[in-house]
């Protein structure tokens, strides 16, 4: 997985550059891979190019990790749209031609979901392992972001469609559930095998109280896909 992530990062570093050079305005997710995609864009001739343009972070994280790099960065959206983002995936996969992923481990998926709307065009970077015929083969949550108040309700609804719901509390800095950057609490759900990735879409949707979820379909442009033996692919 780790030669597949930095080829991964690598080939994306490879594809950006020439967007970058031309962004004024540039997006960063959150998570290691993106870390790594970070690190080879500054070695890269568009360094200059990102610290030139304004650059809006996904998550406190990153907006720190940009920060260490030399970089000063928003989290507030710009007015007119984003050139380019690029972020990082839990699990991605192509059903009849549809780019789907997965994302929020870092519970950072609200704000990556708007960067990634408002972008004119928007990669994910994914190493091998990420893979899947369908969502939810890996056995990952979807997570949901609700507000504090209606997070027993939603459970309970989830529960009732035969949806596994667990709020997330797995957080080693504090006791209780744990919080967005938003304020918002994480509820990680498993809807596979009750209904497909769009009906469940579509339910989160219309669920009042709910934030945002990882469920990222029709939000990219291209996938890249980095693998082990020094191969990597582009989906689009
Ligand atoms: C953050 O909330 C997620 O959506 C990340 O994009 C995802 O977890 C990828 O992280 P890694 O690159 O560390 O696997």
């Amino acid at each position: 997985t780790a030669l597949a992530k930095v080829e991964a990062a690598r080939r994306a570093a490879e594809i950006l550059e020439p967007l970058i050079e031309r962004a004024e305005r540039i997006g960063i997710g959150t998570g290691s891979t993106v870390r790594l995609v970070l690190r080879f864009l500054i070695e890269s001739p568009a360094a200059s190019a990102l610290r030139r343009a304004k650059v809006y972070a996904s998550s406190f994280d990153t907006l720190l990790e940009l920060r260490r790099l030399g970089i000063e960065a928003y989290d507030f959206l710009p007015r007119d749209g984003l050139d380019v983002y690029f972020d990082g995936a839990d699990e991605v996969a192509r059903v009849s031609d549809m780019c789907m992923a997965v994302k929020g481990r870092g519970a950072a998926m609200l704000r990556e979901k708007l960067l990634a709307f408002n972008s004119a065009y928007t990669l994910l970077v994914v190493d091998e392992s990420k893979v899947s015929r369908n969502l939810g083969d890996k056995g990952k949550p979807v997570p949901v972001e609700v507000v504090p108040p209606a997070v027993e309700t939603i459970v309970e609804e989830f529960e009732s469609r035969g949806i596994r719901a667990e709020v997330r509390t797995n957080c080693s800095c504090r006791d209780g559930p744990a919080f967005t950057d938003n304020y918002g609490i994480v509820i990680d759900t498993w809807p596979w095998g009750v209904m497909s990735p769009i009906q469940y879409e579509s339910l989160l949707d219309t669920l009042p109280g709910v934030m945002g979820h990882g469920l990222f379909i029709g939000y990219m442009d291209a996938i890249v896909v980095g693998y082990g033996d020094g191969r990597s692919e582009e989906w689009r």
